[in-house]
């Protein structure tokens, strides 16, 4: 990161859901440098399911954009990433992530032994739930994007409003089911910024060790 990004605290607090964007590219030194922040994104077992598609030309803007009820973002943002989950990628992956883990130094034989007897099973009990799982880190390696880009005076925009069998037929991934699409989020330079709308009071939504009951 460089001296002029704002600090985590300030991105978080300065990030608004940009609904007009410049057509402005993103220089390809600060894209790349958003990739690899991106990519830094923890997961499950470290099984990194994440795939990212960035749509940059106006034919796949045009049609994310229809699959997306028309929303006006998904034209005007140079890129749009599309965050999609590979439900059990970590079968082709699980021994290349090992050698990593053990190479550097970061994961002792014990604990990559543990992973290899431990993951598959845990993994498998999930069932339908699979899904979910990788999900939950697709979307945690889109907050880290969102957060990053806006860190570098980039805004963006959390999409959930899109038809998922359109949106794998774009992206290439038509019928295929280990692919499931999590978040479709537009990065570029805002125009405007929404104000921000509120937030609950923190008595309705933070708790300390038990929900209330009745649930407030
Ligand atoms: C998972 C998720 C999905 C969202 N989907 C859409 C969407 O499809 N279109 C849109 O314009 N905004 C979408 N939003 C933006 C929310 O409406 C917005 O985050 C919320 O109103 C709070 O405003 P703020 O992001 O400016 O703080 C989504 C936000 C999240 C977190």
């Amino acid at each position: 990161m460089s001296k002029s990004d704002l600090t985590a605290a300030e991105a978080i607090r300065t990030r608004r859901s940009i609904k007009s964007f410049k057509s402005d590219p993103i220089p390809e030194p600060v894209l790349q440098e958003l990739l690899s922040l991106m990519q830094d994104a923890p997961s499950s077992w470290n099984f990194q399911p994440t795939r990212v598609v960035m749509i940059r030309s106006k034919e796949q803007k045009e049609a994310l954009s229809a699959a997306a009820w028309h929303q006006k973002q998904i034209l005007d943002a140079p890129v749009t990433f599309v965050f999609a989950a590979s439900i059990r990628g970590w079968e082709k992956h699980m021994d290349l992530i090992l050698e990593d883990g053990s190479k550097s130094g970061a994961w002792p034989q014990k604990f990559t032994d543990f992973i290899r007897e431990n993951a598959p099973g845990f993994q498998r009990a999930l069932g339908e739930r699979e899904r979910e799982y990788a999900i939950k880190d697709a979307m945690i390696m889109a907050t880290t994007l969102a957060i990053a880009a806006q860190a570098k005076g980039y805004g963006n925009c959390y999409i959930n409003g899109w038809d998922e069998l359109k949106v794998k037929q774009i992206i290439g991934a038509e019928g295929d089911k280990n692919i499931a699409i999590a978040l479709v989020l537009p990065v570029g330079v805002p125009i405007t910024y929404p104000k921000h709308p509120g937030r609950l009071h923190s008595s309705k939504t933070i708790f300390t060790d038990r929900l209330p009951s009745p649930l407030i």
